[in-house]
């Protein structure tokens, strides 16, 4: 796990003392209720006013290599890595011994499914599904491993990353992949993309093969994703820093984004541009939130550099009363920051023979980005990254917009944002205001030289994670909110202290993915390290899972398991609510390790369950049997 700050802010936030951190841990404890009773009104009500919002029987924490869901809903098995997408003419069937070519594998869905988002083209029955591919095993994404390492594998990789688009339809109760479709895409490591904002054309971005520093090949690290009311999805790329091979004594601002000689993906061994020795530019193109109108098949997608340059978990689109983009992030890495941007223009709608998407091509190239800082008196503030103010001078090392948004994190490190415990998927609550930020974790809180408990990071040895929620001053483009936590994650059976939590309901640890249903429920999916599972404050805990949460109630329910070592990932709805798309990412992680392709169904043969089979990231349709609203 990436853990690059040494920044020594911000020591005004340090609070040592205990009584003090249980009073702001308490998301819906007495004394939270009395510090922050304007934003508990702003839920419509005390908690006890609300009426129950999980309508739906819990299931049991688990290890079997099953996905489970409650009593009444059916999960259907619907885009598995290796499927063509279907792209006309173009549509390979996944070979199970991993045989398929780089070309094959660039028409088919990729490894690794992640952050998806569903886009509807009529209503709640058929639709686009946009999904990540985060990262590949390539233990399992080739026949013989690694062994040997050929330019061939790393082009497999390459078109194994990025994201697809699928289109899908509800037939007779069951959702189907429509093939060919006239949407469905890949974009991959090689796929072209644009750079929009203040860091296009800037000299930081120019290499060898793009002189202009305003063309891209690729996008990678793909995590979470948010859909845009202008109809785009806003994709992160997040620990592209494992991609690349620096020097063997890398630069301080090499290092301080977490570059270092031990390449996970050895792709620079037959990619130059992947050694920052000879390609020192190339990993300022990445790290920044990409935009993809899914709509368009035919559109280039566009790297915005005026959200800033991090290893962005994701991106989430708000908008304010008067019509501006304010689009919330974070970066997954222990210690780091997170961030918003308030765009210049509003949105513009649909018309004048442009879609919406096409009407807003240039929004978020335009506007401020900020750096949250949390105090210990539950406000907080948002610190503007303007170039010229304050410490984002040229004599600091920033000598241009550009170089502060390349640099966001030296900049925030001057301007004292918040050093948080892993930010990763946000989601914002349109109706009562409230936006949600899991933190997954971060063990090395308080241990040796890094910085110890916080008030929005108050635990030591932080192994569970938590849940931060605020509201904004005024509007979502305000300078100032409070916050709170909704909860700290843990079991209330553990030994430490620190790992008990204050969860009220299914214990659960590492949360990571965040969704609000139409209803308001939160919902919550979990990601425990494949090294972790099932052991130690963990071992009551079962495999990754999905939880429900009402945040009025503080209620958490488990609603679905997965199978053995899977993370869950994406999450998302049709407008009606009645199917809920989840995918499982990396069922049969090998612990700390790729898979032995001698051996792939080691740790899991989920969802083929095929004798000595390989184990494959899948997206699935969950639906409630009598139609219903999932949750209800
Ligand atoms: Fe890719 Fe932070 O999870
Ligand atoms: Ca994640
Ligand atoms: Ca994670």
């Amino acid at each position: 796990m990436e853990d690059s700050n040494r920044s020594s802010n911000p020591s005004i936030h340090d609070v040592s003392d205990l009584a003090r951190r249980i009073v702001l841990r308490g998301g819906f404890g007495l004394a939270a209720a009395a510090v922050f009773a304007p934003l508990v009104g702003c839920t419509g009500g005390p908690p006890s006013a609300s009426a129950p919002r999980l309508g739906f029987k819990g299931v049991a924490a688990s290890t079997a290599d099953a996905l489970v869901v409650p009593e009444g809903y059916t999960a259907s098995v619907l885009a598995a890595w290796g499927e063509p997408v279907g792209i006309a003419g173009q549509m390979p069937a996944w070979a199970p011994d991993a045989s398929n070519s780089a070309a094959e594998q660039a028409a088919q869905m990729g490894m690794h499914h992640d952050g998806m988002q569903f886009i509807p083209l009529d209503g709640s029955r058929r639709g686009l599904l946009v999904t990540n591919h985060e990262y590949t095993d390539d233990g399992l994404l080739h026949p013989g491993g690694m062994q040997p390492w050929t330019a061939q594998k790393v082009a497999k990789s390459q078109a194994a990353h990025g994201v697809s688009v699928i289109e899908i339809e509800l037939v007779g109760g069951r959702w189907q992949m429509l093939r060919p479709s006239r949407y469905a895409r890949r974009i991959t490591a090689a796929t072209p993309f644009a750079v929009g904002g203040p860091a296009a054309g800037h000299a930081l971005m120019k290499t060898a093969a793009d002189p202009g520093g305003r063309r891209v090949l690729g996008t990678i690290a793909n995590c979470a994703s948010g859909a845009t009311p202008w109809g785009t999805v806003l994709v992160g790329e997040e620990n592209w820093a494992d991609y690349f091979y620096p020097a063997e004594q890398p630069t301080a601002h090499e290092r301080r984004w977490g570059l270092r000689r031990n390449s996970w993906y050895r792709w620079h061994e037959h990619d130059p541009r992947f050694d920052t020795v000879r390609h020192p530019n190339e990993p300022h193109r990445f790290g920044w939130v990409v935009e993809i109108d899914p709509l368009d098949p035919n559109s280039t997608p566009v790297k915005r550099t005026a959200l800033g340059r991090a290893a962005h978990e994701g991106a989430w689109a708000a908008v304010t009363k008067e019509g501006r983009a304010v689009v919330y992030s974070g970066e997954d890495a222990a210690f780091e920051y997170i961030y918003k941007f308030v765009s210049r223009d509003r949105i513009r709608p649909a018309g004048g023979g442009l879609t919406a998407a096409q009407a807003n091509s240039t929004l978020l190239d335009h506007g401020t980005l900020y750096v949250a800082r949390f105090d210990t008196d539950g406000t907080g503030r948002w610190l503007p990254l303007l170039h010229g103010q304050g410490p984002l001078t040229s004599d600091r090392g920033f000598a241009d917009p550009g170089e502060v948004l390349i640099k966001a994190r030296q900049a925030s490190d001057a301007l004292g944002g918040t050093r948080m415990d892993r930010p990763e998927w946000l989601a914002i609550d349109a109706a009562s205001g409230w936006v949600c930020c899991a933190l997954t974790g971060n063990r090395d809180r308080g241990s040796g030289t890094h910085p110890g408990p916080d008030a929005a990071n108050p635990r030591a040895g932080n192994t569970m994670g938590h849940v931060i929620r605020w509201q904004e001053e005024g509007d979502f483009s305000g300078e100032r909110f409070r916050w709170n936590h909704l909860l700290l994650a843990g079991d209330a059976a553990n030994e430490r202290p620190e790992a008990r939590g204050d969860v009220k309901g299914d214990a659960f640890a590492c949360p990571d993915t965040l969704a609000f249903d139409a209803r308001g429920v939160l919902w919550i999916g979990t990601d425990v390290g494949s090294g972790s599972l099932n052991q130690g404050e963990m071992a009551r805990l079962g495999n990754n899972q999905l939880l429900a949460c009402d945040p009025a109630r503080g209620e958490v329910r488990r609603f679905l398991v997965g199978p053995a070592r899977c993370e869950i990932a994406g999450c998302s709805f049709t407008p009606d609510g009645t199917t809920m798309f989840v995918n499982v990412q990396h069922p049969g992680e090998a612990p700390g390790a790729r898979n032995d392709p001698a051996a792939p169904s080691r740790h899991s043969t989920w969802p083929d369950h095929r004798p000595g089979g390989r184990p494959r990231s899948a997206t699935v349709a969950i639906r409630k049997d009598d139609g219903g609203v999932i949750g209800t």
